[in-house]
């Protein structure tokens, strides 16, 4: 039962977080649902609220008294704007649109067709260029979710040496920048969409010594990409049918200067019969009600690699949410 009530668990956690609980029980200390209300301006009603609170601190994410004052944790942090951790914007996503997708589930099962179109009127990239304030909540979404996977490109791929990388698909450019504040050499380009142009450019950090290495690029990743000797695709390729992963790969190998590389960052699935990999396998479902995607196991990366002119060079395990690798391509 745990597991089959894990929808409503989700969804409450999501609600509280929308209505910044965990920032205001951070900042004021343990509250009750009608100080929170009454006093910090949660826009809730109270005997509502002190319920989903009850429900919350008995999952773990709050403490609470005998009064019904309910206090941070560290779980509950992990769920504030300013937690080096913070998974904020992806939990608020998850009880908005995302929740609407995915009451499209049983029909994305019986027809195999991402339910976007159904269920918010448009297919979802289209949805996001027509709704800028989606688009901008997708991608703080998309940079919380990064906090891990980012890490673990900093710590397991070298870049000295390396002059120009290109972040295809790079969202608001967090790991374009972080690795310009790491490696003083390189200069970065981030490839996404025109839109994402003036939110990129107004979280663009102070150092000029990082801002003047960094070029964002508005445009189509299916018409062509920025020359760079390596390229980065960070939960890139999991959104595309193999068709359209196989056009965007050979870009990078026409574009790619040097004796550059392919750097896929997404999950890669362990084999049939091995059941690891739960979180994985869970986002492989985000995928299929949501976009043409899918995760991929080693021999589902290898074909669209060999049709690009790659082959499959290491394989390196990030330590994130979502069970993801770093996927090197090599020129074959
Ligand atoms: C799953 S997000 C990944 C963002 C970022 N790489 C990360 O890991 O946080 C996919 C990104 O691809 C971008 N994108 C989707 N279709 C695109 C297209 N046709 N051309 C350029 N960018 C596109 C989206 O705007 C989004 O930022």
């Amino acid at each position: 039962m745990q597991m089959v009530i894990g929808g409503w668990v989700s969804k409450t956690i999501s609600e509280i977080t929308q209505l910044h609980v965990p920032d205001l029980v951070k900042k004021h200390g343990p509250s009750t649902a009608l100080e929170l209300v009454e006093r910090h301006g949660v826009r809730a009603h109270a005997p509502s609220l002190q319920r989903a609170l009850r429900a919350c601190a008995s999952l773990g994410l709050f403490t609470e008294d005998a009064e019904s004052r309910y206090g941070p944790t560290p779980l509950s942090d992990a769920l504030t704007a300013d937690s080096p951790v913070s998974i904020k914007a992806i939990t608020e996503i998850f009880g908005r649109s995302w929740y609407t997708v995915w009451g499209g589930l049983g029909d994305a099962l019986r027809s195999g067709e991402p339910q976007p179109k159904s269920r918010l009127g448009a297919e979802y990239w289209d949805f996001l260029r027509s709704n800028p304030k989606e688009m901008e909540e997708f991608g703080a979404a998309m940079k919380a979710n990064s906090n891990g996977s980012l890490r673990g490109v900093l710590e397991l791929w070298d870049f000295t040496g390396v002059k120009t990388v290109a972040d295809v698909g790079g969202g608001f450019g967090h790991l374009a920048l972080a690795l310009l504040a790491k490696y003083p050499e390189l200069r970065a380009t981030v490839l996404d969409m025109p839109d994402l142009e003036p939110i990129v450019r107004a979280q663009l950090p102070s150092d000029p010594g990082v801002t003047a290495r960094f070029t964002y690029q508005g445009g189509e990743m299916f018409a062509d990409v920025p020359a760079a000797e390596v390229y980065v695709m960070k939960h890139i390729i999991h959104d595309w049918d193999d068709e359209r992963c196989v056009a965007l790969l050979q870009h990078c190998v026409r574009r790619m200067q040097g004796d550059g590389r392919v750097l896929c960052v997404d999950a890669v699935l362990p084999p049939a019969g091995d059941t690891s990999g739960t979180a994985a396998k869970l986002l492989d479902i985000n995928m299929l009600v949501f976009i043409p995607g899918k995760e991929r196991t080693l021999a589902e990366w290898t074909d669209p690699y060999r049709a690009a002119g790659l082959r499959v060079g290491h394989v390196l395990p990030i330590r994130d949410n979502f069970g993801t690798s770093i996927v090197e391509g090599v020129r074959a």
